[in-house]
């Protein structure tokens, strides 16, 4: 009996073994196939945009491309054009390294907040809902799901009926569910989260911050000074994957003026109003009007330009914007002008920003750290 048992055992043990080993084949296979829909051009209306236009690998998953709603000549566009060329967005194309590893949108009853979700408002709750918008969206590559699944057919045929199933073509339904998945997984894959910056290196000992980094860490964490990790808490070294991001997903209104060039350049006009979090479904608490989604900071210095709207040029300037926003006198660097007005002004955070006492030192300080929190394949692109 007992004999009989553990054989049962043993034989259960194989089973499971061999389709773990099934399983994670399967998964790689599926980010591989996610990479290359990610990357295909053809997929767009016209064949000219692919998601990866907007979100370079080599570039930290973001767009770096220079247009019109470029605040200087070195600076990339505020937001993006779409496959036609003339379509412009509203928000700036973030980058997209990590973003898999944010919570669904939920609400936490401990803290009484919103958290997680994928866009700047949270409004579709994980990345696998996300991957069918930017085939359809106007602004974006403005296909159908009819036309992508044709396209995959041709060029993916095989390898999606291997994994999704041979009948995955019978419905474009379930054809465009299984490129939205490939597409998941490729975002969850560890090429999107290498968690090798030099901040990684000097938590584990590899490497050592240099004294003006260490200085703008202790800044960025004194709950007197920046206070900058009660939004972007900084992980451990025992810090699981997802606590390591730079941020507590959660959502607050930093003030954030408004976008006049975009603006003036989109259709919008001077007049728009972006709610932010409100204009997310679940979300009918109107002091949440203007809150956007705590972001992660890791490779913030090499993905400018800056916050949902893109409305700064330089990294140092959000940290000036975060110190002094409500000091009477405080002008923007990039304008040599007052901080405008924030586009949502009732709801905006007083609390933690806008008037930190930090001197011009302690500022470069925390640009000095955030610039370790660049993954080693784009600390090339780090501007001195
Ligand atoms: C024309 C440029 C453009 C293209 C093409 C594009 N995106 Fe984006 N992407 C954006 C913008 C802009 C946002 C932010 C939108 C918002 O939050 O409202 C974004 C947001 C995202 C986010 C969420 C980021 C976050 O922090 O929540 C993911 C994930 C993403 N895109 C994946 C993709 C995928 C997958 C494709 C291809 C199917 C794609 N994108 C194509 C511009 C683009
Ligand atoms: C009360 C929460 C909160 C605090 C405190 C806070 N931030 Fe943020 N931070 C945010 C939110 C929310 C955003 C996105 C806002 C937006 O785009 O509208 C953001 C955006 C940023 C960005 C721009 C990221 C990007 O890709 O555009 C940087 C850089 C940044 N914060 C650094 C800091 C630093 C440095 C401090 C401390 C001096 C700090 N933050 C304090 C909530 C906070």
């Amino acid at each position: 009996m007992k004999w009989k048992c553990s054989v049962r055992l043993i034989i259960l043990w194989l089973i499971m073994m061999n389709l773990n080993a099934c399983i994670y084949e399967d998964i790689e296979l599926k980010q591989y196939l996610g990479e290359l829909i990610f990357n295909d051009a053809s997929l767009s209306r016209d064949g000219t945009q692919s998601c990866a236009s907007c979100h370079e690998a080599d570039r930290a998953f973001f767009d770096p491309r220079v247009n019109a709603t470029s605040l200087d000549a070195s600076t990339p566009g505020a937001v993006s054009l779409g496959q036609d060329d003339i379509a412009l967005g509203d928000i700036n194309s973030p980058s997209i390294a990590y973003v898999a590893m944010t919570p669904e949108f939920h609400f936490d009853e401990d803290a009484g907040v919103f958290r997680g979700g994928i866009l700047l408002n949270g409004r579709t709750p994980n990345v696998l809902v996300q991957a069918r918008l930017p085939f359809l969206s106007a602004l974006e590559m403005q296909t159908t799901e009819a036309e992508v699944v044709a396209k995959v057919e041709d060029s993916y045929g095989q390898l999606m009926e291997y994994l999704y199933g041979d009948d995955v073509f019978d419905s474009v339904a379930t054809a465009f569910d299984a490129v939205a998945d490939s597409l998941a997984e490729f975002e969850k894959s560890d090429q999107m989260a290498t968690f090798d910056s030099k901040f990684d290196k000097a938590l584990v000992g590899d490497e050592l911050l240099s004294d003006t980094e260490q200085r703008g860490l202790a800044l960025f964490m004194d709950e007197e000074k920046g206070n900058c990790a009660a939004c972007h808490p900084v992980p451990t070294a025992d810090s699981l994957d997802v606590d390591s991001l730079f941020t507590d997903f959660g959502y607050t209104n930093l003030g954030v003026p408004k976008n006049n060039l975009v603006r003036s350049l989109n259709g919008r006009g001077l007049g728009f109003v972006d709610e932010g979090l409100f204009d997310n479904n679940e979300v009918t608490d109107v002091d949440l009007k203007g809150a956007f989604r705590i972001v992660s900071l890791r490779n913030v210095a090499v993905t400018p330009p800056y916050m949902h709207n893109g409305v700064f040029a330089d990294l140092e300037t959000v940290v000036h914007f975060i110190n002094s926003r409500d000091v009477p006198g405080a002008l923007n660097p990039e304008t040599g002008l007052p901080w405008q007005a924030a586009e949502v002004d009732a709801t905006k955070n007083t609390n933690e920003i806008g008037d930190l006492g930090l001197d011009a030192e302690e500022v470069s300080a925390i640009v000095a750290f955030l610039k370790t929190l660049t993954d080693e394949r784009y600390e090339s692109f780090i501007e001195e």
